[in-house]
Order: structure tokens, then sequence, then C-alpha cells
């Protein structure tokens, strides 16, 4: 149970945690909104951003939201068998079919998530209660029902408190003066779906640390 822990909670965090500064280096408009929120929530020096801000940090979890949508970090979720036949979407499926679950499609359906799916907006989730918590079947980076990941609100606090500190503490630019539209957001094939080049960012310290 330990070596389960350590990997689905390593690779999954970390996976999620570079996707979303790749979304906030490829759109400086959301980068800025989270920056004035985290930087409002904690003020001054030698201070950091803690679990217990969470909270209190809106946009954050849209952010997180938008992000695990696009970039679920187990895209095809583990195999399922089934164990009696059964009928799916109109197909007739006899027991002992595997079926493999595909979260990463699911969450770009345009019949679920409009006409610009593969587009991150965050404040879609403004409009919606959807939840990444195995109850809506449009959104399940976690799987659903009872194999669902027991990690999540773990898995979520880490990069959340990570990508909180992250953007408080520094400003970033891409490298070259490359442009946010110009920036590669291609997905390598794997288990998880990390970025098919590595992220390059450059950080700026911030010195005073006040709300911007
Ligand atoms: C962003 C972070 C994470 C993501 C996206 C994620 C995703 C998933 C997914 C998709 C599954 C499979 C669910 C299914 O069978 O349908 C899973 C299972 C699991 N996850 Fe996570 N996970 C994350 C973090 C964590 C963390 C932090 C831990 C533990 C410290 C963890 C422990 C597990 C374990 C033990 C299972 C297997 C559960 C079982 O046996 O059914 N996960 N996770």
């Amino acid at each position: 149970m330990d070596q389960d822990k350590f990997i689905g909670g390593t690779d999954t965090t970390s996976t999620l945690l570079e996707w979303a500064m790749s979304e906030l280096m490829k759109h400086p408009r959301v980068m800025k909104k989270l920056q004035e929120e985290v930087r409002r929530e904690v003020v001054g020096e030698g201070v950091i951003i803690f679990e217990a801000n969470l909270h209190n940090l809106e946009y954050l979890k849209l952010v997180i939201k938008e992000t695990i949508r696009l970039h679920p970090p187990v895209p095809l979720l583990p195999p399922r068998q089934l164990m009696q036949d059964a009928t799916i979407m109109g197909y007739d499926v006899s027991a002992g079919t595997m079926i493999l679950t595909n979260a990463w499609g699911i969450g770009r359906d345009p019949s679920d998530w409009g006409e610009s799916p593969d587009e991150f907006q965050s404040e879609r989730f403004l409009q919606t209660k959807m939840d990444f918590r195995g109850q809506d079947f449009q959104l399940i980076p976690f799987g659903a029902g009872r194999r669902c990941c027991p990690g999540i609100s773990l898995g979520l606090a880490v990069v959340e408190v990570a990508l909180a500190n992250l953007v408080r503490e520094f400003d970033w630019k891409l490298p070259g003066g490359m442009r946010g539209e110009d920036f590669d957001m291609s997905e390598c094939v794997g288990l998880t779906a990390r970025r098919d080049l590595p992220l390059l960012a450059i950080p700026t310290i911030v010195s005073a640390r006040r709300p911007t």
C-alpha cells in the first residue's frame, strides 16, 4: 500500500503542476490574475502560502480545475473488466470485455464543454458546479465510483500550495522573449501524459511581495 501511494501520488502531482505552470505561461492574463489573488492573500517577505490559506484562493481553484480538465495526468483510466453482459450507449458488450475509459477525451467533449473545449478558460467553472471528485462523469481525472483515487485531497493541496507560492514569489518569462501563443503544449505518450518538451521558464524574484 505504501508503494501504491508513492506510485499514485508522485508522477500525477508533478505532471499536474507542470501543466498548470505551462498554461499560466501561455496565458499571461490568467497568470496576472492569479498573482493578484495570491499576493493579496499573504503580504510581506519571509512568509508563504500554507494549506490554511487555500480556501480563500478561489481563482487558484478555477485554474487547477481547468488544467486538470485539459490535462488529466492519467489520460486513460486503469482498465476495467465487465463482470456481466451490458449495453453501453446502445452497444452490446459481453462479460469479460476490457474497458478503457478516456478521461482526456471526456474532458474535451464538445457536447459537454461547448464550442471551444480545447481552449483554456478557467472562468468556465464559474457557470457550473461541475466537480472532479467522481460524481460528474464529464470530468473524471481521478476516476469515479468506489475505485476513485483516494489521494485527491492530498494531491490537490500539494499542487495548489506549490503553484500559489511559485507565482507569488516570482514573475515568470519564457526564454528568448517567446510569446505565450507560440509556446508548445504537445503531450508525450505514457501512463501519465507529461509535456513532450520540458517546461523552461525564467523566474524573477519579486522583492517587495505586496499586492500587485
Ligand atoms: C493530481 C494528483 C492525482 C491524480 C490526477 C490521480 C489520479 C488517479 C487515478 C485516475 C486513479 C485511478 C482511479 C480508477 O481506478 O479509476 C488513481 C488511483 C489511485 N491513487 Fe491517485 N491521483 C493523484 C494523486 C494521488 C495521491 C497524492 C495519492 C496518495 C498519496 C494517490 C494514490 C492513489 C492510489 C493508492 C490509487 C489506487 C486506488 C485503488 O486501488 O483503487 N493518488 N489516482
